[in-house]
């Protein structure tokens, strides 16, 4: 049985002291369990708030965010369980360990093998040696990874990712690519992934674009690219890398 999440007509706003940011308005969006989308745009955009909506972790100002299943309607309240969340500042918690982080979501499910399971996740993200480490302990793309783990790791319905290859480099960025896609493919699940990343966009079934208060529906990542401005493009100038601990 597939089910999917339908935002009709929903707009969303700020109030900031005197003035009201509003990022979009009258959007309309069908995810379906077991396809891919990707949303790309430029900072600021509203991409984040857009999954905060789409995942029912935040309301909208106005308009319908339903979650439907075998022809029932119900408000996506009811789908909180059933989701997978990779943050773009990863909300790890701080006390907890890399394996401990990832368990959290099996044993709140009273899962009896919730370590078993972390431990092979933690394998699988390649973190293994970094078990009882703490998030503090750990580097950006290694909080990622765990992040990406948690998400994952009871075979959510439906997976939302903002940036999720922010803060690794492109040979990690692909694997972790692939570890999403793939495990969104084993479990049927819909994968909601939001980045400026074009590779990663481009394993999407479907790519939109939001700017300008619009959500766009591109045919490709390229028609995607040719009408963003080429300010702000990522452009960064690498004067030296260091690897393995060498400077190079
Ligand atoms: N809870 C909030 N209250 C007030 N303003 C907010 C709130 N959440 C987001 N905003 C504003 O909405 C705008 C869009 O934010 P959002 O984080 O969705 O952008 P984004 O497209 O994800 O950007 P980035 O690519 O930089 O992550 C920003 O100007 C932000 O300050
Ligand atoms: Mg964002």
């Amino acid at each position: 049985m597939s089910c999917s999440i339908e935002l009709n007509s929903v707009s969303q706003s700020f109030e900031n002291n005197a003035s009201t940011i509003t990022l979009f308005e009258n959007l309309d969006l069908s995810i379906n369990q077991g396809q891919s989308y990707a949303i790309t745009g430029p900072s600021g955009a509203g991409k984040s708030s857009l999954l905060m909506l789409l995942s029912g972790l935040e309301k909208p100002s106005s308009g319908q965010a339903n979650f439907i299943s075998d022809n029932q309607i119900s408000t996506l309240d009811n789908l909180r369980s059933e989701i997978g969340f990779i943050f773009q500042q990863f909300h790890l918690l701080p006390e907890l360990t890399a394996l401990h982080n990832i368990a959290l979501p099996l044993k709140l499910r009273g899962d009896k093998h919730a370590n078993k399971k972390a431990e092979h996740w933690l394998e699988k993200v390649g973190l293994s040696d970094r078990s009882n480490h703490k998030p503090s302990q750990l580097s950006g793309g290694e909080q990622q990874r765990v992040a990406i783990a948690r998400a994952l790791v009871f075979s959510p319905k439906f997976i939302f990712a903002d940036e999720p290859t922010g803060n690794l480099d492109q040979y990690n960025a692909n694997e972790i690519s692939d570890i999403l896609f793939a495990c969104c493919q084993e479990n049927n699940a819909g994968l909601i992934i939001v980045t400026h990343n074009n590779a990663l966009a481009s394993m999407a079934q479907n790519i939109y674009s939001l700017a300008d208060g619009k959500l766009t529906k591109a045919s490709s990542i390229n028609s995607v690219e040719k009408k963003q401005t080429k300010q702000g493009s990522n452009h960064v100038a690498q004067d030296f890398a260091i690897n393995d601990g060498q400077v190079a």
